[in-house]
């Protein structure tokens, strides 16, 4: 039976992959800091038969902490994993630089290193699978700068940059793992699914009016879950060529964007391995 493990499967375009893949008779993982969600999660799959192939994981992942706990987690009730997806994030921006309790920038975290960890952490257990894929859902193709000196945004925070600033860690991320992936077996793809108007998109804008028009917007630009989330199911089908791509929707997009440069990739990596000496044990 195929495995597959999704961060942030109790919602929003995690969510629409799990219930994809439950009702096509996967065994399917998720993981969300909200047991409310877990269960109603778990209580979806049981209506289909599925509980016992489904598995709800309750985590925090902006901590590194609870990252490597998923891990030995994973580990311990799988034995390989076909596909990875990560899709946790947190649309609220937050007005002021605000740390974990880890001391990193909570965005960064979330949305990146949690992402770095996770790649990298159940790369053995994706190699023992046929096929093996991780989709990584977040915004390649758009412009922006890493500021290498400054990968937390601690000097100059900007609520809303930081999480366009997050998505260009992961372009490097993708770049970073493949180059010093020497098996070679793994597909490793940045997505961006485009507009999706999920609850998570939406309830992080605050004011009525806004998000009324946000929602006309979406509804004209955007998909909803269940159409966005098609591109990601055919590349799980026919997995690419090439061991790392980047997506808008079905477009592929050039790797020759300076977004996906390969000395700043080299340099993020040293820098993001840095940064987690002596943490990944506490
Ligand atoms: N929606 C869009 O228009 C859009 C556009 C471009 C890119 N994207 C990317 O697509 C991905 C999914 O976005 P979405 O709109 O589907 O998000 P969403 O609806 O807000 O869902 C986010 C998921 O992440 C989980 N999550 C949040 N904080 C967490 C934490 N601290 N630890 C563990 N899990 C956590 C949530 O569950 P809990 O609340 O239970 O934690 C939920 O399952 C993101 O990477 C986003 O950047 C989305």
């Amino acid at each position: 039976m195929k495995t597959i493990l999704i961060t942030g499967g109790t919602d929003g375009i995690g969510k629409g992959i799990a219930s994809n893949y439950l009702k096509m008779g996967y065994r399917v993982m998720v993981v969300g800091s909200s047991i409310a969600k877990g269960k109603l999660f778990l209580n979806e799959a049981k209506q289909i038969g599925a509980e016992d192939r489904t598995l709800f994981l309750q985590a925090d992942l902006s901590l590194v902490k609870e990252n490597m706990r998923i891990i030995e987690e994973v580990k311990k009730r799988a034995e390989f994993l076909d596909m990875l997806v990560f899709s946790a994030t947190s649309h609220t921006i937050k007005k002021e630089y605000t740390e974990t309790r880890e001391g990193f920038e909570f965005n960064f975290g979330l949305s990146y290193l949690s992402r770095f960890i996770l790649s990298f952490g159940f790369k053995e257990l994706l190699e023992k699978a046929e096929m093996p894929v991780i989709v990584n859902v977040c915004a390649p193709g758009m412009n922006g700068t890493v500021d290498l000196n400054d990968i937390q945004n601690k000097k100059n925070y900007n609520g809303s940059k930081v999480r366009y600033h997050g998505s260009r860690l992961n372009d490097l991320l993708g770049v970073a793992f493949t180059n010093r992936d020497t098996i070679k077996k793994i597909k490793y793809v940045l997505f961006n699914p485009w507009a999706v108007e999920t609850t998570g998109m939406m309830e992080s804008i605050k004011n009525p009016v806004n998000r009324f028009f946000a929602k006309v917007i979406f509804k004209i630009i955007g998909k909803p879950v269940d159409k966005a989330i098609i591109p990601i199911i055919e590349l799980f089908d026919k997995p690419p060529k090439n061991n790392l791509t980047a997506y808008i929707q079905r477009k592929e997009v050039s790797l020759t964007k300076k977004t996906f440069d390969r000395e700043n990739a080299i340099q993020l990596y040293k820098n993001t391995v840095k940064l987690l000496e002596g943490k990944m044990n506490e």
